[in-house]
């Protein structure tokens, strides 16, 4: 069996989906549930006894080392984290706490867990650890995109933690001998993705006849890789990855923030037209600018492909009509997750 972490958010519960739709192999789910955590995105596992759920913290350091001993994982797959950028910038402490001393409390019930495996159980065990494409920095328009060799440059509190935790798994295999991987992917997108990122944010602000805020000039470029590709990619380092090795994922779509809004209410204009017969692009509306905001992300997957056959299976054009349309067939799951705490999130960001 296999132990996930933070997999009740946005691509943990994919993972978890797709790893049903193609494996019966046990896996056990820790989540913290916070807001980003939602059990309604696993609801269709509810009756398979292959999928444990568990309600808890990847820094409860007892915890994790009594769920260790108990189910005896072949790998832990880490997903757990703070991820979105604007909420770092409001107030980073719960980014340090989870994505460096939570990560750091991980590895640790890990280190111990690992060493007491027999030996052949040992070689077989993979710590894998999900990260992100933020930590290389920002590209200028005409820079090669982010090899695996590129240096760290994080410009956000959340891009900082999660440099942090790569290299705290770094060197829990250089120092421990931990068998670890990493992977750092680009922007994701898909089914289950929370509304406060651009993608589900534009489309829920569309059809709720609300502005769709774009930073800036919207001239910002991000490559947009679906959520589904990441899974499978997650799925075949596991499977095939070199040990202490690192894998960037992506989806070779490199698209200005404009552009996808653009393509969002095209979309919309075909499949959910406005009453009034107007396009939804009218609702486009310029906003303050993201502090530090990064100009340009790229990555370059060469290396998945290459070592390990890795390819994406959708381009931007089939992945976001898939997730335009999943939106328009799950309004009721995009409005149980917009009240609340989700309103108070809305107005601090963006104001009245
Ligand atoms: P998400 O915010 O949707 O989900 C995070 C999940 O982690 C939630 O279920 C939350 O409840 C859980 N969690 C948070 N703190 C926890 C803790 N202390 N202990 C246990 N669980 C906790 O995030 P996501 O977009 O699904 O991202 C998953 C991982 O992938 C993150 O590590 C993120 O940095 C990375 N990543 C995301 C993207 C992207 O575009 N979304 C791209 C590259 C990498
Ligand atoms: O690159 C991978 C990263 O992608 C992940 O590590 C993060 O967890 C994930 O949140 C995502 O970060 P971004 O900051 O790129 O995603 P977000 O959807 O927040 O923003 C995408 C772009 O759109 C970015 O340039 C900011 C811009 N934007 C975002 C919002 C929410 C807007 O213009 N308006 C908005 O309202």
């Amino acid at each position: 069996m296999i132990l996930t972490t933070g997999s009740a958010g946005f691509i943990g519960s994919n993972f978890v989906l797709d790893w049903f739709a193609v494996s019966d192999e046990p896996l056990v789910n820790l989540d913290k549930l916070t807001y980003a955590g939602n059990l309604e995105n696993l609801a269709s596992l509810q009756d398979n006894p292959n999928h444990i759920f568990v309600k808890g913290d990847i820094g409860d350091a007892a915890l994790i080392r009594q769920l260790l001993q108990q189910h005896r994982p072949r790998a832990v797959v880490n997903f757990a984290a703070e991820s979105h950028v604007d909420r770092s910038i409001h107030g980073p402490e719960d980014f340090i706490q989870t994505n460096i001393v939570g990560t750091f409390h991980l590895l640790e019930a890990v280190r111990d867990y690992c060493s007491g495996l027999p030996e052949q159980e040992k070689a077989a065990f993979r710590f894998l650890h999900v990260s992100t494409d933020e930590v290389y920095g920002s590209l200028g328009k005409d820079d090669p995109a982010f090899r695996e060799t590129n240096r760290y440059e994080p410009n956000s509190p959340y891009s900082a933690s999660k440099a942090a935790s790569d290299h705290l798994v770094r060197a829990y295999h250089h120092t421990y001998g931990l068998p670890v991987l990493t992977t750092n992917c680009s922007n994701n997108y898909g089914p289950y993705h929370f509304p406060e990122k651009l993608i589900p944010l534009c489309i829920q602000n569309a059809l709720g006849g609300k502005p769709l805020p774009i930073y800036g000039d919207g001239q910002q470029i991000r490559d947009w890789l679906f959520v589904k590709d990441h899974c499978s990619a997650i799925r075949r380092v596991l499977e095939a990855g070199q040990l202490g090795e690192v894998y960037n994922v992506g989806g070779w779509n490199e698209k200005a923030n404009l552009d996808v809004v653009y393509t969002l209410c095209d979309i919309l204009d075909e499949l959910s037209p406005r009453a009034d017969g107007q396009s939804y692009k009218t609702q486009i509306t310029f906003v303050t600018d993201r502090p530090g905001h990064d100009r340009r992300y790229a990555i370059d997957a060469t290396k998945l492909e290459r070592e390990l056959g890795w390819k994406p299976a959708e381009t931007f054009e089939t992945g976001i009509r898939k997730t335009v349309r999943w939106y328009l067939d799950n309004q009721e799951w995009a409005s149980n997750v917009t009240s609340g705490a989700y309103r108070e999130w809305v107005g601090k960001q963006y104001g009245a």
